[in-house]
């Protein structure tokens, strides 16, 4: 992505920002797992958002006043240690091609502390602001409520040693603008999706009765990194019989039986951009008689849900259009006889915004418009047939309407086994 877009968005949220103010977003750091094991670093969104880094530790400061926005990066030193254990460092040149970020601006963590203090919060001194600030603008996101937010952590010194600053929550100003994706995010996770694309049909080539679950999900996984992704976008789900019944089905070791069904639920990254896709097919390729007219009533409460989005509607209305369909088709095929009955057989939302996380962020209380990415993901759950059957679709906010970006991925029963009788 280029530069212009991390200088354009920190501009943005600096508008939004009270005059006289200051920021501190953090890069994050691995978390610890186990002994000397760490997880693999994930950047954090925000910070990603606003930078294009993806290195532990740093931190972004955004000040502003009246005249200008002043953005400066605070980096990890380069050192021999480092480079020996960990590769080399990313120099204030790479940092600023990247981000945007002026090299002036950049120093290095140790200078952080006095940084602030010399330039910014020091009545005497302050260099930044036309007067000391009195708010400080942290990412208070935090994993549950028994949790510190992270920033709160990373930032403990300067809120204890500043006790007279109101802290508040850049939260929603960053989520607001993550919601609405520009021309290249869209693009990031058209790439993403087609990633997700390749792993799939590297999925039905290797199909056939009689193998485990696990193997489908490597396939996908090895064909998504050839593809040039950095890897799944979240735990693959490749669940198969009463298994797709199950929403959050992960374990993934099952034999997969002739006759069976197997729902897909997966997505590849693209530059930290998630693809969420989902598709349900039979292992030997050919849909029994009631497989089809179920995948059939799904398929189409796909399609009508899809339609129905354009500017100006609330997600909320495409979820009760589609639990309102599931449950006309539910009734029409005799499984239940209200449709205060579904909740038996489909009990979750229809759609979540995607970008780079893959629930993303932002108010769903906004109606969609232009540059929104949602998905739509109507299914079905009947744990006494042993079927799940899930199709989802990632779909592009435009000015007249949506475009489906995963259309490419065949969804029809004929398609499907169309496509299984070929490789025979
Ligand atoms: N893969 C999670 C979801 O579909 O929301
Ligand atoms: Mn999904
Ligand atoms: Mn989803």
């Amino acid at each position: 992505m280029n530069k212009n877009e991390f200088i354009r968005r920190r501009k943005a949220l600096c508008e939004k920002l009270e005059d006289q103010s200051f920021a501190l977003l953090a890069a994050g750091k691995s978390k610890h797992k186990s002994l000397d094991q760490m997880y693999k670093y994930f950047p954090e969104r925000s910070f990603y958002y606003l930078t294009g880094l993806k290195k532990e530790n740093f931190i972004l400061l955004l000040a502003k006043n009246k005249k200008a926005t002043l953005d400066f990066i605070f980096i990890e030193e380069p050192s021999e240690y480092a480079t020996k254990w960990l590769g080399s460092r990313m120099t204030k040149e790479e940092v600023s091609d990247i981000s945007g970020i002026d090299v002036k601006r950049i120093f290095y963590i140790r200078e952080f502390e006095s940084f602030i203090s010399n330039n910014l919060l020091l009545d005497s001194r302050n260099l930044l602001l036309d007067k000391v600030p009195e708010t400080i603008y942290l990412d208070m996101y935090r994993a549950s409520h028994m949790q510190k937010p992270i920033s709160f952590l990373t930032f403990q010194k300067v809120i204890e040693n500043y006790p007279e600053l109101r802290i508040k929550n850049i939260n929603d100003k960053v989520f607001d603008m993550r919601r609405v994706k520009s021309n290249d995010e869209v693009n990031e996770i058209r790439k993403a999706i087609e990633h997700t694309r390749k792993g799939i049909y590297s999925i039905f080539d290797y199909a056939k009765t009689g193998i485990n679950e696990r193997e489908l999900e490597a396939t996908f996984e090895y064909n998504i990194k050839l593809s040039g992704s950095s890897g799944n976008s979240f735990d693959t789900i490749v669940a198969s019989g009463k298994n797709a019944t199950v929403l959050h089905y992960v374990e993934n070791n099952q034999i997969i039986n002739d006759n069976e069904m197997v729902l897909l639920d997966l997505g590849a990254y693209h530059n930290e951009y998630a693809a969420d896709i989902s598709r349900t097919f039979p292992i030997n390729g050919k849909f029994t008689e009631k497989q089809a007219t179920l995948y059939n009533m799904v398929l189409d409460v796909n399609k009508r849900t899809i339609e129905k989005i354009k500017p100006g509607i609330f997600v909320k209305e495409l979820n009760d259009f589609a639990k309102d369909a599931l449950a006309e088709g539910m009734i029409k095929l005799g499984y239940i006889k209200e449709k205060s009955e579904i909740s038996k057989y489909y009990y979750h939302g229809v759609s979540h915004y995607l970008g780079l996380d893959v629930h993303d962020v932002g108010t769903y209380k906004k109606k969609i418009e232009p540059g929104v990415i949602i998905t739509v993901e109507p299914g079905i759950y009947i744990e006494e047939d042993q079927i799940g059957i899930r199709i989802e679709d990632d779909i592009l906010v435009t000015e007249d309407g949506y475009e489906n970006l995963s259309k490419n991925i065949i969804k029809e029963v004929d398609e499907i086994e169309g496509y299984f009788n070929k490789k025979e």
